[in-house]
């Protein structure tokens, strides 16, 4: 079997070698890859939007199965684009059809579909200009904070969650505005919950599906979580109060029906679904789903998968899944992510990378790398994922933390608090 991934990150990388362990797997290429995708697979320099480029590719190379890692693509219509050829006809692609992709491309759409197949959510209303005074009105009934969100794809940027009233009417009108551009056409305006995060992850068929292990991110860039957003500083597997109790109200109450409305809309979704939760007092909300797997929680739990994962992601084009066991290890795994200084503002790339070779008892990822003239040198905000396992949190936290120790380049940065708030 010959494999395309597209990405670029960390994400890709941990992919690539989960498929480059397989038993079936002729070839694997990423485009565009990385630094670490270059070391077990053929990187191709393809941008993962030009799809007239990657058929192509497909067709020279004899490509059976396109994984595809991150959501653009998927949202602009890569599958549509290739069902639409009948010379592709036998070609697998991991990831929804457009109409699935609209779950994560478009926040308005991703509640009415919650709210028809009465999936656990916040409530909302969605503002436009159109109806603005409603919007007004429903905000005020709302007691803060105000958690405003964009429509569209936003870059990880689109949810504000703002403590003042005059405040969040003021930014409600920023983003009908064009603070996001045509991302905040509209606006979902949601009730707040308080609770604790996690998300958990499935692969599905589009009838049937297997449940990945459930993951913790952290995502401000400051200790105690504390700072701006970013796309996550890293990733912790099992989540411990994510007990047999709670994985069963998940499955029931949100995996089970999401892949019924999946059905029933007649989605093509052959791919990941990403359940970002809240847990509010033991009962979980979908705050968010993503039609992709995550970054950096597939550096986390890719590695507890002992399934041969390709073979687990062809049962899936073949719509066989209802007949996958996955095997995960029952080991803990840790995820730190170091990022380039200044990283989520500005920050400098190009900084020489050393030390990678004396982890011995850890996975390096690599998030944002480049080879520059036979040097390994930064390429991006978030740069490698560390990811050990241990028999517990503690374990495995101590082992990313000392090859943290072992890597160096400029400016380097990482949280030192991960996992702290579970152990
Ligand atoms: P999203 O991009 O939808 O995952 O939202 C980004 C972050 O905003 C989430 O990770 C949560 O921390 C927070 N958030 C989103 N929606 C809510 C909500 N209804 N109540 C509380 N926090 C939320
Ligand atoms: N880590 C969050 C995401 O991938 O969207």
């Amino acid at each position: 079997m010959n494999v395309l991934i597209l990405g670029s990150g960390g994400r890709e990388h941990a992919l690539a070698y989960q498929i480059s362990k397989s038993s079936v797997l002729s070839n694997l290429y990423v485009a565009p890859g990385n630094a670490g995708t270059a070391q077990i697979a053929e990187n191709v320099k393809i941008s993962v939007n030009d799809f007239n480029a990657i058929s192509e590719f497909v067709k020279q190379n004899s490509i059976n199965m396109i994984v595809v890692g991150p959501e653009d693509p998927l949202v602009s219509g890569i599958v549509d684009y290739f069902r639409a050829k009948p010379e592709f006809d036998n070609l697998y692609i991991i990831g929804p059809d457009k109409l699935g992709a609209k779950l994560e491309g478009s926040k308005d759409f991703a509640k009415e579909f919650m709210f028809k197949y009465d999936i656990p959510t916040a409530s909302y209303f969605c503002a436009n200009p159109s109806n603005y005074d409603e919007a007004i009105n429903y905000l005020a009934t709302l007691t803060p904070p105000y958690v405003l969100k964009a429509d569209g794809l936003a870059a990880g940027k689109g949810v504000v969650i703002i403590n003042d009233y005059s405040e969040a009417i003021s930014e409600l009108k920023n983003i009908l505005g064009g603070k996001f551009g045509s991302a905040g056409n509209k606006v979902v305006i949601e009730e707040y919950l308080d609770g604790i995060e996690c998300s958990t992850f499935a692969l599905t068929d589009g009838e049937s599906y297997v449940i990945l292990p459930e993951a913790k991110d952290y995502k401000r860039i400051g200790e105690n979580n504390t700072g701006l957003n970013t796309g996550g500083m890293g990733a912790i597997s099992p989540v411990p109060f994510y007990d047999r109790d709670f994985a069963n109200i998940v499955e029931e109450r949100i995996i089970k029906p999401t892949i019924e409305g999946i059905k029933k809309e007649k989605m093509n979704y052959c791919g990941f679904v990403f359940f970002g939760l809240m847990n509010v007092g033991g009962n979980p909300y979908v705050i968010e789903y993503n039609v992709r797997m995550g970054d950096p929680e597939t550096e986390a739990i890719l590695p507890r998968i002992n399934s041969d994962f390709l073979k687990v992601l062809i049962s899936a084009a073949e719509k066989k899944l209802k007949n996958v066991n996955l095997e995960i290890s029952t080991e803990a795994s840790v995820t730190i992510i170091l990022v380039s200084g200044g990283y989520p503002g500005n920050y400098e790339k190009n900084k020489k990378i050393t030390g990678i070779d004396k982890v011995k008892d850890s996975i390096v990822f690599h998030s944002g790398s480049a080879i520059n003239d036979g040097t390994l040198v930064t390429a991006g905000g978030r740069v490698l994922a560390i990811s050990s396992f241990g028999k517990d949190i503690s374990e495995a936290l101590k082992k990313s933390y000392s090859a943290a120790k072992e890597i160096h380049f400029e400016n380097m940065y990482y949280r030192k608090d991960l996992g702290f708030d579970l152990i």
